[in-house]
């Protein structure tokens, strides 16, 4: 059981699309997945045209007004589930800034670990509690990125939140590994990756980079994963590819290093 939590500090750089393609590939390998969609202003239910149907999520539970098993949808081939983070009320975004609630939002987490083999974990940009919470029940994190430049200037901010989350509240927090999403191999793509490697070690950065494709946007508007669009896109073996550099990842053990240091 794998508990990813996929973030950036710069909007827009893939995370909702890595989350749920991702998910979907490792649920395809026969991994029984949750995609929790974690981001108040549902990247994912919006996405996948489920706005409607999460309408009740996380929150929900947390309020006693559902279970559990109420608010989780399946996709036919029922190793790959969905939970919004529900509707939510003015109110209840106060909920992510009081430590009593956050604290229940780990419990209900730590409890859907008991089902499945993966939980993914999307996020907003914003470095807020809500985030924090998050780190602090998750095994790792992914960071997309473009290789553009303000993509990674952005990133000793998040190293800076997961070494306070180390530090504080979850020791095990690990980095699986830094995502380039959206590559043309431009020129300008190409020298921001040499410059990258030498401020980031190699094993940090997914060997698997996630080519820029219009499918993307078509699969948004038809409002499914990536990978359930008939034709055979090439951005869809990205993501199944990416599904099993993960998994080799995994096998190999501490991908991470001392990252703290880097910046
Ligand atoms: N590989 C790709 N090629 C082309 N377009 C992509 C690719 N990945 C994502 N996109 C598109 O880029 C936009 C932003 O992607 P996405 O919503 O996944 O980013 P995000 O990091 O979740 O954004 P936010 O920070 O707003 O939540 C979307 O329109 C998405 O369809
Ligand atoms: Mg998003």
């Amino acid at each position: 059981m794998k508990t990813i939590l996929v973030t950036s500090a710069k909007g827009g750089v893939g995370k909702t699309t890595t989350v749920l393609n991702l998910g979907y590939c490792l649920s395809i390998i026969g991994k029984r997945v949750l995609v929790f969609d974690g981001d108040p202003q549902g990247g994912i239910s919006m996405s996948v045209n489920l706005r409607d149907k999460t309408l009740r999520g996380l929150i929900n539970v947390i309020k006693k007004e559902a279970k559990l098993n109420e608010v989780i949808l399946y996709a036919k081939n029922k190793n790959f589930g969905v939970l919004g983070i529900g509707n939510l009320e003015s109110d209840d975004f106060e909920c992510f800034e009081d430590e009593k609630q956050l604290e229940l939002i780990k419990i209900v987490i730590n409890k859907l670990k008991e089902f499945f083999d993966y939980i993914i974990i999307d996020s907003s940009y914003s470095m807020n509690s809500l985030l924090y919470t998050y780190m602090s029940v998750s095994d790792s994190v992914i960071i997309p990125t473009t290789l553009k430049i303000l993509s990674i200037k952005s990133f000793p901010l998040v190293f800076k939140v997961m070494d306070k989350i180390r530090a504080e509240k979850n020791s095990g927090l690990a980095l699986d590994g830094i995502l380039i999403t959206m590559y043309r191999g431009t020129e300008q793509e190409k020298n921001m990756l040499q410059e990258l490697k030498k401020i980031i070690p190699e094993e940090l950065i997914f060997k698997k980079m996630i080519a820029y494709s219009e499918d993307f946007e078509t699969s948004n508007i038809k409002g499914v994963p990536q990978f359930l669009l008939s034709r055979n896109f090439d951005a869809k073996r990205d993501y199944f590819e990416l599904a099993l550099e993960l998994l080799e990842r995994e096998k190999n053990e501490e991908v991470d290093k001392d990252y703290a240091e880097l910046f």
